[in-house]
């Protein structure tokens, strides 16, 4: 079923568990995460990356997630992810996304308030949910510097406070596109935070993040935990082994059904590790 994010992780955030949200690409990943979220009746998030909607399009990449949400025997969020233009969020409001993120943090801490509540003030007609960013989580692709600065605790509450969204992605130590689990987490910043600002919080940049890191934090007061990186790595990969192993093959169905099962798999461990299962 199509739920809102604000429904799953205000469950989520005060138990010992997150809700995992994937990063989906095309038709074929999607409906392998939603068939290892119900093979693992666990919640699950779809997000469209700003790549993503390139790729599809904004109201194919809508259809897809919430035809596969609607048909889903567990609770299916679809969110638009890291949009920093207004016009696309108001769009995917339109077109019937559940959920939404304003991306706000490359902007001045005024902008991005100000910018921010003008989206949840919209989102709170269409009956969506918003995420938005303080501080900023960093690219760690080949060749781009790690741009990171860690969310002031300060900050987060004062933009809580002046938001009132529903979700807080902060920067606590990842960096977006880590193909190594390497990542080092700092915990005491998450304590700080935690210790002054009252909202699920979101963490980006988790395929970067070691297994033991990943179930520590779902204990802690995220509730959402942003997983991309690490599927696009399985897909393809897959596909590379696949037609190694089988150079005559010539359907693209077979090809793609054998990457889907890649991404289940590693969809059920994540899902593990964040302590999900039977959360619906
Ligand atoms: O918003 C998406 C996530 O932060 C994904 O990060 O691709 O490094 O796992 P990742
Ligand atoms: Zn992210």
């Amino acid at each position: 079923m199509l739920v809102t994010l604000k429904e799953l992780v205000q469950l989520a955030y005060k138990s010992d568990y997150a809700v995992p949200a994937f990063n989906i690409h095309t038709y074929e990943d999607a409906v392998a995460i939603v068939k290892g979220a119900e093979e693992m009746k666990s919640p699950v998030i779809l997000m469209a990356s700003p790549s993503a909607i390139k790729h599809l399009g904004i109201k194919v990449a809508a259809c897809i997630m919430n035809e596969l949400a609607q048909n889903a025997v567990v609770p299916v969020v679809s969110h638009l992810d890291h949009a920093t233009d207004l016009d696309i969020i108001f769009k995917a409001m339109k077109v019937g996304f559940s959920s939404v993120m304003y991306d706000g943090s490359n902007l001045s801490f005024e902008e991005n308030v100000q910018n921010t509540k003008l989206v949840v003030r919209v989102a709170r007609a269409f009956g969506v949910s918003v995420e938005a960013e303080i501080g900023r989580v960093g690219k760690s692709e080949e060749g781009e510097e790690v741009i990171q600065i860690l969310t002031e605790p300060d900050a987060a509450s004062r933009f809580f406070e002046l938001t009132q969204v529903d979700a807080l992605a902060v920067a606590v130590g990842t960096a977006h596109g880590m193909q190594k689990q390497e990542a080092q987490i700092n915990f005491e910043r998450v304590e700080e935070i935690q210790n002054v600002v009252d909202v699920p919080l979101v963490l980006h940049g988790s395929s970067g993040v070691p297994d033991e890191d990943l179930t520590k934090i779902s204990k802690m007061r995220f509730g959402k935990i942003n997983i991309g990186t690490v599927l696009k790595t399985v897909y393809v990969d897959r596909i590379r082994k696949v037609l190694q192993e089988q150079p005559q093959l010539k359907d693209q169905i077979r090809l793609l059904q054998e990457a889907s099962i890649a991404v289940t798999e590693m969809v059920k461990h994540k899902i593990k590790l964040l302590n999900s299962s039977g959360r619906m």
